[in-house]
């Protein structure tokens, strides 16, 4: 079964643009045409950089592959494709090598021009956005009236870093925080403050979560359910009954009040825009020290969704994709035996109506081509049936009827060292602000430490100044740890191993970012002067740290088709390594003569923007002292 869409559909847009500071770009020209030239018809080259210089510095990978389809001797057909090529001012050695592989080395003036591009590009290489329709991200979604935990953290970072990643890439993005703040519970939550003559101007998030568990046990009637589910005798079920009363009468107020709530009453109205903004504060304040660009502006709740909730129930039913279910209306699949319940028998809409109508406001509205759902894992199965239910409505397109791409991203589940959900050292769940505190407080302490040592960059800064850089520090080993693994995999907090300056951790790119900025600033070199110096990659250390820095473009467009926030970390590890041996191998402020030298600041200046702005793909500050 398909639906028609009201609009055409057009192909998705999955050409990707391409940098054209990245070699592998004209050699994927090249090649193809000289493959166009032997075969015939069009094939991928393969383009790959090569895993270790001694074979050059890129390989060419189709040849056997074609030969294979063809049938043919694969390395016959490496030396027809290489003799074909138009390498002329690109490659300066060439070779087919093993089963079929063509190593390339690039000459070293074309490298060269290369890396001159790169440094005059104003966006490091990438390409403008061929996609003109919007990235949608939903990120952060967190409930009203409860305590932002670590999962919503981790939905908040990696949304917030996507959409740092689209917005590099040039596309339009909308960060959507899809807030719980409708529905029952809240209702509930709201009756008992009202109940209990609560204070709404003084409000603390403490209150509202105390009282959002405390309305939901004294509406608890599980027990009772359970006792006549399992037919426990008259008797006991007249205890229970009795004991019961008060619950029943907490609900029939939490519904009262939900009906007010959703009928307009305006005092109503007007507390429960106050248990909103009690739990926002704490989001913003979060959000600030965490650098992600998350604030009111981002709030599109379920609430926003309330009044389209019974357009999604008409739509299924107008298409014939629902049925009625006892009272209830649902969405069956052809492939699975749970359907899709979208309204309750009582009329009651659900999470997934509501998450209906988001992705159609997304799509038809937001314009959006791809949807991501930075969502924890366990919703796996919700968004699998929604994905579905929009897609056999014909949602997933934009305005203009082009295919919308829907990606459920969930990550794993943050793990203390006893590889079970975190906790706090006296047992407590742990909160968004005891981890974001103690994240700060460790950071600072580390560079507190290291600034006693009289050659430290820091020593003699402030204490203000010194907690400034720990806080820096602190939440780039929280964000560099939640990014640069596998997002879909749980991960263990380990503070101590995040916030080491050296190894796989945020401190330590920072720390290579700040000793660049240092050797920048002792050379004293006037920026007019490094612009205009030539770039001379003479020593092999420096012609891998060129190479490398010219995959910088070419990385931000495959983290953008992959969603893989991991990839920034590896690259940026990698480019602290190169320039490490690049430091070890060729004296910067005293090279032998002075064109090596400005050449080597201008690849340190260049090294340090990169790695500045990889950070800044992850939300990372990179301070200029550490
Ligand atoms: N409030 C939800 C929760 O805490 C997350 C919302 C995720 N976004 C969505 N469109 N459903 O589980």
């Amino acid at each position: 079964m398909s639906a028609t869409p009201s609009a055409p559909v057009s192909a998705p847009c999955t050409a990707s643009p391409r940098s054209a500071c990245d070699p592998a770009t004209t050699l994927d020209e090249r090649f193809r045409a000289a493959i166009r030239a032997v075969t015939g018809s069009e094939a991928d080259p393969q383009i790959r950089a090569s895993a270790n210089a001694k074979f050059g510095d890129f390989q060419v990978n189709a040849a056997m592959a074609l030969a294979k389809e063809r049938g043919g001797n694969p390395r016959a057909l490496a030396e027809e494709i290489l003799k074909r090529a138009d390498l002329a001012g690109i490659a300066s050695a060439c070779e087919v090598a093993g089963p079929g592989f063509i190593n390339v080395t690039l000459e070293t003036e074309f490298l060269t021009a290369r890396l001159e591009e790169l440094s005059r590009s104003q966006s490091f290489g990438i390409p403008p956005a061929l996609d003109r329709h919007a990235v949608v991200i939903d990120l952060c979604g967190v409930n009203v009236a409860k305590q932002m935990h670590v999962g919503h953290l981790r939905a908040t970072i990696i949304g917030d870093s996507l959409a740092r990643v689209f917005e590099r890439l040039g596309r339009k993005v909308w960060r959507e925080n899809h807030l719980g703040d409708w529905g029952l519970p809240i209702a509930m939550t709201l009756a008992r403050l009202i109940r209990e003559r609560v204070n709404f101007a003084t409000l603390t998030l403490d209150d509202l979560n105390t009282n959002y568990r405390a309305a939901q046990v004294e509406t608890s009637t599980a027990d009772l359910d359970a006792a006549t589910r399992f037919h426990c005798g008259p008797h006991r079920l007249a205890e229970f009954e009795i004991q019961y009363e008060p619950a029943r009468g907490a609900m029939e107020n939490a519904k009262k009040t939900l009906v007010r709530l959703q009928s307009g009453d305006a005092e109503i109205v007007r507390d429960w825009e106050r248990l909103i903004e009690v739990t926002m504060e704490q989001v913003y304040d979060a959000a600030r020290i965490l650098h992600v660009k998350v604030g009111p502006e981002n709030n599109r709740g379920e609430s926003f969704f309330r009044d389209r909730l019974a357009g999604v129930i008409e739509a299924f039913a107008k298409s014939g994709f629902s049925k009625s279910d006892q009272g209830a209306i649902v969405v069956p699949f052809a492939d699975r035996e749970r359907p899709l319940l979208i309204q309750k028998s009582d009329g009651g809409f659900l999470y997934a109506t509501t998450d209906l109508a988001a992705l159609r406001f997304r799509t038809a509205e937001l314009d959006g081509s791809l949807v991501v759902y930075v969502v924890d894992a366990r919703q796996r199965d919700h968004f699998r049936d929604v994905f579905d239910a929009a897609r056999l409505v014909g949602w997933n397109t934009t305005k203009d009827g082009a295919e919308s791409t829907l990606v459920h991203l969930g990550f794993g589940a943050v793990l203390g060292s006893d590889k079970k959900p975190l906790k706090t050292r006296s047992g407590e769940n742990f909160t968004l602000k005891d981890l974001l505190d103690e994240a700060c407080e460790r950071g600072t302490a580390e560079v507190v430490r290291r600034a006693e040592d009289p050659n430290a960059p820091t020593h003699g800064l402030s204490p203000k100044a010194l907690a400034e850089i720990g806080a820096a520090v602190g939440i780039a080993a929280v964000k560099y740890a939640d990014l640069s693994g596998d997002l879909t995999k749980d991960y263990v907090f380990d503070l101590d191993r995040m916030i080491a300056f050296e190894g796989d951790t945020g401190p330590y790119l920072q720390y290579a970012h700040a000793r660049i900025a240092s050797i920048l600033g002792k050379s004293n070199e006037n920026d007019a002067v490094l612009a205009s110096a030539p770039l001379l990659l003479r020593d092999p250390a420096e012609r891998a740290l060129a190479l490398h820095l010219l995959r910088y473009a070419p990385m931000v467009l495959d983290v953008g088709r992959t969603l893989e926030t991991n990839r920034v970390g590896a690259y940026l590890a990698q480019l602290a390594t190169l320039f490490n041996g690049f430091y070890q191998a060729c004296p910067v402020l005293k090279a032998d003569d002075a064109a090596a030298r400005l050449s080597r600041l201008r690849l340190c200046a260049l090294t340090r923007a990169v790695l500045a702005d990889g950070l800044s793909l992850y939300g990372i500050v990179a301070p200029n002292r550490m």
